[in-house]
């Protein structure tokens, strides 16, 4: 059933790398569709539990997002209205919890067996760290940044002192962005998501903030840059990155993506511009800084 959807969405995305802007699909066909998606989403979300950060909080009995009637122009509907329903903040997440994980587009998006990706970490953290969208190893646990890239921005967070407990990590896009299966079945290799796909989920990523409240953000990477700062609002990374900028009320500090530090040539000159931005995130979060901390990743 979802090997046919992911060949139907397949067939769609490469008709529209051709130019087309529209197919046009029978009544009768839509219905049958429907049905597909409707069947296809909820054997998903019976396999899709994910240990979040927050295990203690319920998922059930939440309200879904609102949905919407399908985009005429683009493969995914418009973005979601999100509404928050009134609570304490651990109340508030569970349900927009369960609006991320039970959301029919999310799910069909989703690969066989693996699970839509939503924010984890502490509710009252001061920092909220943005992505990009889950990979390989996200989409098998449920969970952000807990692959290599993941390893490594928890080393990140541990050299500011902190500990991941201590902040909130999500990403711009809930779902590993698909790319054609190779013979085996399995994705290999991540893409960045598209505009529309990163329009579609950033009403996720306002309710984590409306949510959490952290005093700053930091974006990790061009994607989360252009999800935050505005598509369109620099060319090159450099342009923004180590400046303060500002989301949804929020300070908000651009830095290279971990996965820039984990690409050929690793050196010091890379790690010491990201741990410059991290400083300012420091100070400006009044962490304590030793000359140590101040030293870091100086030597070549
Ligand atoms: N890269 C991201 O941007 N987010 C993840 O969750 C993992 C890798």
């Amino acid at each position: 059933m979802r090997t046919a959807l992911n060949v139907l969405t397949d067939e769609l995305r490469r008709l529209k790398t051709t130019g087309t802007k529209s197919v046009s699909v029978s009544e009768a066909s839509l219905v049958a569709l429907r049905a597909v998606i409707r069947r296809s989403s909820a054997a998903v979300a019976r396999s899709n539990a994910p240990a979040f950060a927050a295990a203690a909080i319920s998922r059930t009995a939440a309200p879904v997002a609102a949905t919407a009637p399908k985009s005429k122009t683009g493969l995914l509907p418009p973005p979601p209205k999100v509404v928050l329903p009134d609570g304490d903040k651990a109340t508030r997440w569970a349900a927009l919890l369960a609006m991320v994980t039970n959301d029919p587009v999310g799910l069909s998006h989703a690969r066989p067996g693996k699970k839509v990706v939503f924010g984890a970490g502490n509710l009252e953290a001061q920092i909220m760290f943005v992505g990009e969208a889950p990979g390989a190893e996200e989409e098998i646990q449920g969970e952000p940044f807990v692959g290599p890239e993941g390893q490594l921005l928890t080393k990140m967070i541990g050299a500011m002192g902190l500990k991941r407990a201590d902040v909130y990590i999500g990403n711009i896009m809930n779902w590993r962005p698909e790319l054609p299966l190779s013979a085996s079945g399995a994705q290999v290799g991540n893409r960045p998501p598209t505009e529309e796909e990163m329009r579609y989920s950033l009403p996720f990523v306002r309710a984590q903030i409306e949510i959490v409240q952290p005093a700053m953000l930091v974006a990790l990477g061009s994607t989360a840059a252009h999800g935050l700062l505005g598509f369109g609002s620099f060319k090159t990374l450099g342009e923004v990155r180590g400046k303060w900028g500002e989301f949804g009320g929020k300070p908000l500090m651009v830095t290279y993506h971990p996965s820039y530090l984990l690409r050929p040539p690793v050196d010091n000159r890379k790690k010491r511009l990201v741990w410059e931005d991290l400083l300012k995130v420091m100070e400006r979060a009044v962490l304590p800084i030793s000359d140590k901390q101040r030293s870091f990743f100086l030597e070549k």
